[in-house]
C-alpha cells in the first residue's frame, strides 16, 4: 500500500471504495496533498481530525467534483460566488458558503458555513468522479499534515506524516506548492480569508468587484493562526539587507548554529559554512510557492539549527507566499 500511482485507474478505483467504506486517503491535488474522508460521514470525517490532531473547531474544505456537486452542501450560491466558481474552478480557490443544514456537520466544525473547492489536478479530479459514482458527494480533506505542520507538496511528505499505513495516490510534486486562496461569499461581500497561488487581480477580474479583507469576526482559518506551516528549526524571516547580519549572527557566535537560508542570494560578504544549506529563492511568486514547502522540508531533513528567509518583494503576486512565510516565522 502507502504510496501508489493515483494516474493508475486500478489505484483511483481502490481509492474510492476506500473512501466509500468510511477510511481516510490521501491525494495529490494542484495545492498541496489533502487526507481525504468522504464529507457526508461525520464519523469518516472525525478520523481526520483525529490524525492530524486538529482541534475540532477548525473546519475542513469539502472538495467536490464540480458545481453541481456542491448543491448537495450548501444553499444556492449567489452573484459572486457563481461568477468565482465559473471563472476559477476546478482551481486553486476555496469558496465558503452557506451550508445546508444537516449537511457535512463535522467537516464544518458545526459552523452555519462550508468551504468549497473543485481541485484542478487529475489524480484529484478521478478520485472524486469515482467516489461520486460510489455514491460519495464529496471529500473533505485538510492539508495531509500534522496540526501545526508544513503542508506537503509530494507523496513522500505524506508518509513523513503519517506512516505506511495511509494510502497516498501519488500526483507528483504539487504544483501551485500552497493551499488554495478561501474567498467567503457566505455575507453581503466576498472577503479573502486566506491568500493563494491565484492573484488578488484574477479574483478581482472573477467577480467584477474588489474583494474585501476578513472580519474580526470571521471564522477561524487555521491557517491564520499566528504560529502555522512552520519547521522544526526556529525561521527567521528577514529583509535583503538584515539577511547577512542575521546569518552572520547565527553562524558566527561561540556556538555556531547549522544554517539553511532560503533567499535571492547568499548574503554577500558571509563566509559559508561546509554544512550550510543554501537553497535559491525563484524571482517570481510562482515558482518560488512552488519550492516553499518542499524547501522547508528539506531544511528540517537536513538538519539544520535555524533557517533565514528573505522577505519576498512586497507586491500583491507576493501575497500567498508572504502569508505562509509570516507564520512560519512566528514565534511558537
Ligand atoms: O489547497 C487547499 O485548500 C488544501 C487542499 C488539500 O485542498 N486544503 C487545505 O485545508 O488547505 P486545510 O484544512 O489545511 O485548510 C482549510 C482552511 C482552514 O484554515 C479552515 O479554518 C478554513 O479552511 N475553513 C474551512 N471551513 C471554513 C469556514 N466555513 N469558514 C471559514 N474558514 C473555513
Ligand atoms: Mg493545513
Amino acid at each position: 500500500m502507502a504510496i501508489e500511482d493515483g494516474r493508475d485507474a486500478q489505484v483511483i478505483e481502490r481509492a474510492a471504495q476506500r473512501l466509500a467504506r468510511g477510511e481516510l486517503v490521501a491525494f495529490a491535488t494542484e495545492t498541496v496533498y489533502g487526507l481525504g474522508a468522504r464529507a457526508d460521514d461525520d464519523a469518516a470525517v472525525a478520523r481526520i481530525f483525529a490524525a492530524k490532531g486538529r482541534p475540532p473547531e477548525h473546519p475542513l474544505i469539502v472538495h467536490v467534483a464540480d458545481a453541481s456537486a456542491a448543491l448537495q452542501f450548501v444553499v444556492q450560491p449567489g452573484a459572486a460566488a457563481q461568477r468565482l466558481m465559473q471563472a476559477l474552478w476546478p482551481g486553486p480557490v476555496s469558496l465558503v458558503l452557506l451550508r445546508q443544514p444537516g449537511q457535512a456537520a463535522a467537516a464544518a466544525g458545526d459552523l452555519p458555513t462550508l468551504a468549497l473547492r473543485c481541485p484542478s489536478h487529475p489524480v484529484a479530479r478521478s478520485l472524486l468522479q469515482r467516489a461520486r459514482a460510489l455514491g460519495v458527494p464529496g471529500i473533505a480533506a485538510p492539508s495531509a499534515n500534522r496540526f501545526g505542520r508544513v503542508s506537503p507538496t509530494r507523496a513522500v511528505h505524506v508518509q513523513e506524516e503519517f506512516g505506511p499505513e495511509l494510502l497516498i495516490l501519488d500526483g507528483g510534486a504539487c504544483e501551485a506548492g500552497i493551499e488554495s486562496a478561501i474567498v467567503d461569499c457566505s455575507g453581503t461581500a466576498a472577503r479573502l480569508l486566506r491568500p493563494g497561488s491565484v492573484p488578488l487581480s484574477e479574483l478581482r477580474a472573477a467577480l467584477g468587484a474588489d474583494i474585501g479583507s476578513a472580519l474580526p469576526s470571521s471564522p477561524q482559518v487555521s491557517g491564520s493562526l499566528a504560529s502555522h506551516y512552520a519547521p522544526a528549526a526556529q525561521l527567521h524571516l528577514v529583509t535583503r539587507e538584515q539577511l547577512a547580519s542575521c546569518v552572520a549572527q547565527l553562524t558566527q557566535g561561540p556556538r555556531p548554529l547549522k544554517m539553511g537560508v532560503f533567499a535571492r542570494a547568499w548574503p554577500p560578504g558571509v563566509a559559508r559554512a561546509a554544512d550550510a544549506a543554501f537553497i535559491p529563492m525563484p524571482d517570481n511568486a510562482r515558482d518560488a510557492a512552488h519550492l516553499l514547502f518542499d524547501s522547508l522540508r528539506r531544511f528540517d531533513a537536513l538538519g539544520v539549527d535555524a533557517v533565514c528567509v528573505e522577505t519576498p518583494p512586497d507586491d500583491a503576486t507576493w501575497d500567498g507566499v508572504r502569508d505562509r512565510l509570516q507564520r512560519a516565522a512566528a514565534p511558537r
